[in-house]
């Protein structure tokens, strides 16, 4: 069986996760310090705070931005439930915008028109890696006063005119969940430039306790923690972080690999007339977390038809992204809304399997079955 992704992990992963176990000290430490560390450096962001997943990198940025019970955010539909979830644990209401069907990235001119007096945000989402336009959506947050928080849960190791995802912006939150191209097994990571948001997130990753538990147990002389605000448990561990430090030495060269396949998937398949194949304009560097593919109209087989060929014929597929507003959880409250594009791109896009290593028969058994399936 192909599978759809699998995590690039060796022996350097377990070693180091079997050095810190090793060394006592397993909670949020001196490893996720030097992680923090060097994501700030790989990514050109001024702070970094560790946390245990990409959610609640989306809560803790939500309540940075200071995100209200009854203030909306808009963001798209179309994207995995957990970035508008986020909203929602901060008591916001998600307003739904449009994606771009080319590259599946909120489209900015509609996001615009549902600007509301109670909008207090806009959650762009980098999807499977393709960056959005962060400069469209930056105007637009200074021309109405709204914070822009960026979810780059698929996108690290991306970059947008030349500068990684992580440094454009105030609030960037990533997942390392072992789906993405680096992992920790789970993981997250807010990046920032907002010192105050740095110092209060940090605080709310670990109960809002004044005096982390390092500190305390390094003091010479005895100290009590303040716990100044009802915080929450989002640390991330030591061992997660000594994974993460060895994962992210590695990243240029797994997205490199990445590419290799894509580029064999754009050229391979490129001919093929009912497909429609991701596509990377100027200024804009995916790292590939996945590569998807729209089946157009006139395709001779329907997208369910396709994964199950592909699945008989031992290749794991997956289907686009979800809409989050066609989820049980938020169907009754989002009856209205109607997003063509999202609905569209949701119910005829399928995801082709992509890692490393992947060997390059497995790749030419993709793209053949896929010309078996598709090309008359
Ligand atoms: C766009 C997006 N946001 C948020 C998340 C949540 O990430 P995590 O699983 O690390 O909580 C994901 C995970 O798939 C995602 O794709």
């Amino acid at each position: 069986m192909i599978p759809i992704a699998k995590p690039y992990l060796t022996k350097d992963e377990a070693q180091s996760a079997y050095d810190t176990i090793l060394s006592g000290w397993v909670t949020q430490g001196p490893k996720v310090e030097e992680f923090e560390k060097q994501f700030c450096e790989y990514t050109g962001a001024d702070h970094a705070v560790a946390v245990s997943n990409c959610t609640t990198a989306l809560h803790l940025a939500m309540i940075a931005a200071g995100i209200q019970p009854g203030d909306e955010v808009i963001c798209p539909s179309m994207s995995y439930i957990a970035s508008s979830n986020s909203i929602k644990y901060a008591g916001g209401k998600p307003v739904f915008a449009e994606v771009n069907p080319v590259t599946y990235n909120i489209d900015p001119v509609h996001a615009e028109t549902l600007i509301t007096d109670k909008t207090k945000a806009i959650l762009i989402v980098h999807q499977i890696g393709m960056p959005a336009d962060i400069d469209a959506f930056k105007k637009i947050s200074e021309k109405h006063n709204v914070k822009l928080i960026e979810d780059a849960a698929c996108a690290a190791g991306s970059s947008y005119k030349g500068k990684k995802i992580g440094s454009h912006s105030e609030l960037v939150c990533f997942s390392f969940h072992p789906r993405k191209v680096i992992t920790t097994g789970e993981g997250g990571m807010i990046t920032t430039s907002n010192e105050s948001y740095y110092k209060r997130m940090k605080l709310l990753r670990q109960h809002g306790m004044s005096v982390d538990n390092r500190a305390r147990h390094q003091s010479e002389k005895l100290i009590f923690e303040d716990h100044v605000e009802v915080g929450y448990n989002y640390r991330m561990t030591d061992i997660q972080g000594a994974i993460g430090i060895m994962q992210l030495e590695k990243l240029d060269r797994i997205i490199d690999e990445r590419r290799k396949i894509v580029k064999r998937y754009l050229e391979e398949l490129s001919d093929i007339d009912c497909i429609r194949l991701p596509f990377e304009a100027d200024g804009y560097f995916s790292n590939y977390q996945s590569f998807s593919i729209y089946l157009k109209k006139n395709a001779p087989l329907s997208r369910n038809e396709l994964m199950q060929k592909m699945l008989d014929t031992g290749i794991a597929t997956r289907r686009g992204i979800m809409n989050a507003h066609k989820e049980t959880a938020y169907k009754s409250e989002y009856k209205n809304t109607k997003l063509p594009m999202s609905e569209d791109s949701a119910d005829n896009s399928i995801m082709i399997p992509l890692y490393i290593p992947m060997s390059d028969d497995d790749v030419s058994k993709v793209i053949s079955v896929l010309r078996g399936q598709l090309k008359d």
